[in-house]
């Protein structure tokens, strides 16, 4: 049992996914033995309805100066945070003057650069340094630090109260989130909006994609969760908007209480979550069901395609690969190498299996039989630039949705 990090209602564990290494800890043959483990617990609060991890490593194992996730390495992702800043210019910031913008998890300014070459005031706040050294040599205001209520005092005493607070990807990733509403209830001003997104708790259990729980996502939102949680600071859900971004993501835009129009949106999207089960245990233990039917099908599959001397190519060493890889067993002996574009991934090992991660040429100077999508929330951009993959006879190998070859 432990309590909800939201509620404090005492929670039981509704799957176990083993011992498992940190999702973006790519490391080398020397740090092998060094390698951290916990086990990671996903329990559903009956309460507050947040699904949500029960033991996580520190942060600063997490989010730090060699931390391996770059933003900018998908121009999808580009364009999406550049009409996501062009909506928050257009709908939020027009009648201000001088409108200050904060955002959370800035990484390398994907998004604050949109904010910068409009000459808005701007400021990151990006724990990880080497990430945040790369928006800040773009000249995109940005601390190295983590957001907290404590920033967020200091953050108003240097800059005044923000019109829009800004996160991507983020707010799921911080299980202390009780400190970051209570700064962003401090920060915002009385007509100020918060908006963020993450992967949405209904497109992971619609689709079975289990990959979106490892050690930095402590939880998996709904509309339902975090109305619960913001209701605690005054605040409430003023609308959401579904994206397709990571999988299946939703736009959470959050107001003072009272001080912006409920959409229709927010009602439908919970109407949506009580149809779907969101608030029911039941809907859980089935979810751990199709997990591990999900597993046995992708095992089965890649020591079918082993059997028959075929050459499996992992593309995408994502931190999501890491919760299948280690879930499902897969070996160095089914999966060859990772492909990846990332440099600082380059040259080092998948955590836990230790498959070889392997720059982007080693996977066009001598196509595999099979390449298996880890970044499978990337699939449109990938198919369109991988044709000559399928000109050399190339197929995919995908679970999300379902196990399969296309
Ligand atoms: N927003 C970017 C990056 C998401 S990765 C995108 O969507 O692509 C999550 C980022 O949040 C990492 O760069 C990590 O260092 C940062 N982060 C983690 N905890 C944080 C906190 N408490 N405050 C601010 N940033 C944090
Ligand atoms: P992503 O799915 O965005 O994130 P996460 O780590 O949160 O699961 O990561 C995409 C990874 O895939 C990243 O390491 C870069 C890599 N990648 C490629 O190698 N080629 C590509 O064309 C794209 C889009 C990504």
């Amino acid at each position: 049992m432990k309590d909800c990090l939201i509620c404090k209602t005492p929670i039981e564990p509704f799957m176990s996914f083993g011992k498992m290494p940190l999702g973006n800890g790519f490391l080398l043959p020397s740090e092998f033995e060094q390698e951290y483990f916990y086990e990671m617990l996903v329990g559903f609060c009956p309460v507050c309805n947040m699904v949500q991890l029960l033991e996580q490593p520190d942060r600063e194992r997490m989010f730090h100066e060699n931390y391996a996730f770059f933003s900018g390495t998908s121009s999808f992702m580009a364009k999406h945070f550049a009409l996501f800043a062009q909506d928050v210019i257009q709908d939020y910031l027009t009648g201000s003057t001088d409108p200050f913008v904060v955002e959370m998890g800035s990484n390398d300014g994907i998004m604050l650069q949109n904010f910068a070459q409009a000459g808005i005031r701007h400021l990151g706040v990006e724990p990880s340094r080497n990430v945040a050294e790369v928006a800040i040599a773009r000249g995109i205001r940005t601390v190295t630090e983590f957001f907290s209520a404590d920033l967020a005092s200091k953050i108003v005493a240097e800059n005044g109260q923000a019109d829009a607070f800004l996160a991507a990807n983020v707010m799921c990733h911080i299980p202390y989130l009780h400190s970051i509403a209570e700064g962003i209830k401090v920060l915002l001003k009385p007509n100020g909006v918060l908006m963020f997104e993450d992967p949405y708790l209904g497109d992971v259990v619609e689709k079975t994609s289990y990959d979106q729980i490892y050690d930095e996502h402590t939880f998996l939102f709904s509309v339902t969760s975090i109305g619960y949680l913001f209701a605690q600071y005054g605040m409430e859900i003023v609308d959401v908007v579904p994206q397709h971004t990571h999988g299946g993501s939703m736009r959470y835009i959050i107001s003072h209480k009272g001080a912006r129009p409920v959409s229709e949106r927010v009602h439908a999207q919970r109407q949506k979550e009580i149809a779907m089960g969101l608030n029911r245990p039941e809907t859980f233990d089935q979810f751990r069901q199709s997990c591990e039917t999900s597993r046995g099908q992708l095992k089965q599959l890649l020591e079918g395609l082993k059997a028959e001397g075929k050459r499996v190519v992992g593309y995408g060493a994502t931190s999501k690969s890491t919760t299948v890889i280690n879930y499902c067993g897969i070996t160095p002996d089914l999966v060859e190498f990772i492909s990846d574009t990332t440099p600082i991934k380059q040259g080092k090992y998948s955590p836990g299996a230790h498959i070889p991660v392997m720059g982007y040429e080693k996977f066009t100077e001598n196509y595999p039989e099979y390449a298996l999508l880890f970044a499978w929330n990337h699939k449109d951009e990938i198919m369109a630039k991988e044709s000559a993959f399928i000109q050399s006879g190339g197929r995919w190998i995908v679970y999300v949705p379902a196990v399969g070859i296309v």
